[in-house]
């Protein structure tokens, strides 16, 4: 919403928030029970600041559980999905302008059962009667539900009623100020040195290596690794987007041979991971050591990643990926320019920067690239099966608009042969898999429903152009119990 905002842990004190001067505080949402062994609190100073704050499904109960007069119960079953409240309080200033009744994300296991002095429920469902709650005169404010996500119709009004019009906080976080300072810093920082960056051909790197080159010209090497493992025409891809359009001076390592011997006969997912992950790192290092004058190196942290790292209690989603391993020879500075940027300020940052659509909107890729999408042995053979299928899907995909709203699809092979008859052959060869889910954050996922039509577009065009595959198979299986990838 453009406001300029911080994450803290809950352990922070409400003199450490107060010499903040923050506009409002928002309490999020959390796995944990508040009555439970793990519960997390927060400095009951907090709700003496005279500050606005709003609670969110955890964040709620945290505030029915410490006001007085407020209660929590753990339900007998938890409610996960889309559920309809209907807005209860006609002059509440959340809700203001909407529709009684309202579609909203519940995801939940304890809910609130008596709301503190002083506030009034303001939604309600079947489900759960006391869906948000307020007490206006001080500006706390609380819901079960998610605003945040778009399954909440009107999440991002609900949120904006909240920032400006109860918080009265201003706009003025804007993407050219964050490029102009930016670059700043970073001049100052380099001055006249060089910097090294490891390019995978995602968002991060590709928009840190942009905004470097913006900022440093020829003084950043941007150094791309093609492990051999990237979908069909992915390396082409990237270098011309980047090298051609951009004029970075891209230096391309071709090293899939070396990671393909390296592979070679090896089924076991972890070893495989394993094997790129180190391959990765040793090619880059070797790279990096031509380089003799190079103090920087820079990466695409995200605030996100910083706060993974830097509390006890949030939950660890991925450890720092890209070169942290890099051997101890190599003693360069760290340069971070994203990391007070969501992964949707990168993106937006991406676009400000001039960036392809295609390049800043990338689906995810996995580091360990096609090699977990290939169940047993990686062969360059297989490796073309999962590249052409997933070539042919990707483009029935964007042909059917499905690009923009499924958030990552791709093939697999699952390692079955299968009998087929082709013409008058018999044929005995390989299945592919579909993978399509829809999901926020990758945590979670659903498997995505897609229109009959599309899918027989997809197997059709699979088994007719590429040979070797004679049977397409759709993956219905949702995270959990599966993962999104293969391995
Ligand atoms: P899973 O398969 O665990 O994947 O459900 C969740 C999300 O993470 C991506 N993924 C990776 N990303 N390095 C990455 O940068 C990895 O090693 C890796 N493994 C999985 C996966 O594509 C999905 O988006």
């Amino acid at each position: 919403m453009g406001v300029y905002s911080e994450l803290k842990p809950h352990t922070i004190s409400a003199t450490s928030i107060k010499k903040l001067k923050p506009r409002a505080i928002i309490f999020s949402g959390g796995p944990n029970s508040v009555t439970g062994e793990n519960a997390l609190g927060v400095d009951p100073q907090i709700f003496e600041l005279g500050i606005p704050i709003l609670g969110i499904c955890y964040g709620m109960q945290l505030m029915a559980h410490d006001l007085p007069g407020g209660a929590t119960e753990t339900a007998d079953s938890s409610e996960y999905g889309q559920a309809q409240i209907e807005v209860t309080d006609q002059n509440s200033r959340f809700f203001q302008n909407m529709e009684d009744k309202q579609t909203v994300l519940m995801s939940h296991g304890d809910f609130v059962t008596q709301v503190p002095n002083g506030f009034k429920v303001t939604a309600t469902s079947d489900s759960c009667p006391i869906s948000a709650m307020a007490d206006p005169s001080r500006g706390f404010y609380a819901v079960q539900f998610h605003p945040e996500v778009n399954l909440t119709a009107e999440g991002r009004e609900m949120l904006r009623h909240f920032v400006f019009d109860i918080a009265k906080a201003t706009a003025n976080w804007s993407m050219d100020d964050f490029i102009a300072d930016a670059i700043a810093d970073i001049r100052t920082t380099v001055g006249d040195q060089r910097v090294i960056l490891g390019l995978s051909g995602g968002v991060d790197s590709s928009v840190v290596a942009v905004l470097l080159h913006r900022a440093i010209g020829n003084q950043l090497i941007p150094v791309f690794v093609d492990h051999g493992l990237l979908r069909k025409n992915e390396a082409q891809q990237v270098l011309h987007a980047l090298g051609d359009e951009f004029g970075l001076q891209i230096d391309f390592v071709d090293a899939s041979q070396l990671f393909l011997s390296k592979l070679a006969g090896v089924t076991n997912p972890e070893q495989k991971r394993k094997i790129v992950g180190k391959e990765f790192i040793d090619t880059f290092a070797a790279e990096a050591r031509k380089y003799n004058d190079v103090a920087f190196l820079a990466q695409g942290t995200l605030y996100t990643d910083v706060i993974e790292s830097g509390t006890d209690t949030a939950q660890t989603i991925k450890s720092h990926h890209n070169v942290g391993g890099l051997p101890k020879d190599l003693q360069f500075k760290l340069i971070e320019p994203l990391n007070k940027l969501f992964k949707d300020e990168v993106r937006e940052l991406g676009e400000k920067l001039g960036m392809p659509h295609e390049l800043v909107w990338r689906q995810p890729f996995p580091g360990p690239g096609l090699s977990i999408r290939i169940i047993g042995a990686v062969t360059e053979q297989r490796l073309q099966l999962v590249r052409d299928s997933d070539a042919i899907l990707r483009e029935e995909f964007a042909k059917a608009g499905l690009d923009r709203t499924v958030w990552q699809y791709f093939t697999a092979l699952p390692g079955i042969h299968s009998v087929g008859v082709m013409g008058d052959e018999r044929t005995y060869d390989e299945a592919v898999t579909i993978r399509a889910v829809t999901s926020i954050d990758g945590m979670t996922a659903e498997y995505a429903e897609l229109p009959w039509e599309v899918l027989g577009k997809v197997s059709k065009r699979i088994v007719d152009e590429v040979s070797g595959i004679n049977r397409v198979l759709y993956d219905i299986t949702g995270k959990p119990p599966a993962t999104i990838e293969y391995e």
